[in-house]
């Protein structure tokens, strides 16, 4: 049977999820929007698209909820997303009823869906989508350390001028200007990124991805990043459906690793065809661990006020 991916939410970031998806080839696809036309015509275009491209799957467009029943895998990218001078959390209360909506609406017609939530505040999202799904925690994942990651991989690749495929970075943390760039554990074809780049250099870099969706806010002016945020959620994607039990930085429910209980958090999490395999653990610092233990208790601030 063919699979089925459903993308809640058409808009820069849903539609172009699709895109990359399609690109892959592994999955029929459904668009779902609330705005009349607009998941019908953008998934009408893209499956003109791919005679060009020579992709095989089916994309429908729909504002009906059922279109999605019986998906392997819902995306939920419906929300608002930032404007300059927001931060992510600003977005909580209007996304919380969105996401909610989303997550009650879904799980009735893909009872057996594994979630991915790309909706802003992210680790609050992914923790509301848990609770409303009523699903064991594996199905649940949230996107953000692929996208962080890729962030500092790109900042990296451009400063050394040596290829993205070389250079292996790790976010973790909440997705906010809190987040950890492991620059211990980053890496360069396996030299530590420390032995490439001199100390000032580095920290500019962590800055940077610290404040990389802002960077893109800043320069959009109406909305956030979709480019890269959708590929990361197109590899997750690929690594569920494909049962790849491939390693990467992604927000999942912890359950006592890290020392954090009851929250969704960045870390190294291994995804197959069963959603979060497994949570891997780094042995931390003394520095290290107090970061991510500043970056939890913002997300653990947050989640509180959803007041579930
Ligand atoms: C970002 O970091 C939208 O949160 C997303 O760009």
């Amino acid at each position: 049977m063919r699979n089925k991916v459903s993308i809640i939410g058409a808009g820069m970031t849903g539609s172009t999820t699709a895109h990359w998806l399609a690109d892959k080839e592994i999955a029929d696809l459904v668009l779902v929007d609330i705005v009349e036309g607009m998941p019908q015509g953008k998934a009408l275009d893209l499956q003109e698209a791919l005679p060009v491209v020579g992709k095989d799957v089916r994309i429908t467009g729909s504002n009906e909820f059922e279109a999605t029943a019986g998906s392997d895998i819902i995306v939920i990218t419906a929300g608002l997303a930032r404007k300059p001078g927001m931060s992510r959390d600003d977005l909580l209360s209007a996304n919380a009823d969105i996401v909610r909506n989303a997550t009650q609406e879904t799980i009735r017609y893909s009872p057996n869906a594994i979630f991915i939530v790309l909706t802003n505040p992210l680790d609050v999202m992914a923790y509301l989508t848990l609770k409303v799904a009523g699903v064991p925690s594996n199905r649940v994942v949230g996107q953000a350390g692929v996208l962080d990651s890729a962030r500092m991989r790109a900042f990296v690749s451009l400063e050394l001028g040596i290829s993205v495929e070389n250079i292996h970075c790790y976010v973790l943390g909440g997705h906010g200007d809190e987040m950890v760039p492991l620059t211990r554990a980053s890496n360069v074809a396996g030299i530590p990124l420390d032995e490439m780049l001199p100390a000032e250099r580095l920290e500019a870099i962590v800055e940077r991805t610290r404040k990389g969706g802002g960077e893109i806010v800043s320069l959009l002016k109406t909305g956030s990043a979709y480019y890269a945020p959708a590929a990361a959620i197109a590899q997750m994607v690929d690594a569920i459906l494909k049962d790849r039990h491939m390693i990467l930085p992604a927000a999942a429910y912890l359950n006592g690793e890290y020392g954090l209980k009851d929250i969704f958090f960045g870390v190294p999490t291994q995804l197959g065809r069963d959603g979060v395999e497994k949570i891997h653990e780094y042995s931390l610092n003394n520095e290290e661990m107090a970061a991510l233990q500043k970056s939890a208790a913002g997300v653990a601030e947050n989640i509180a006020k959803l007041k579930l």
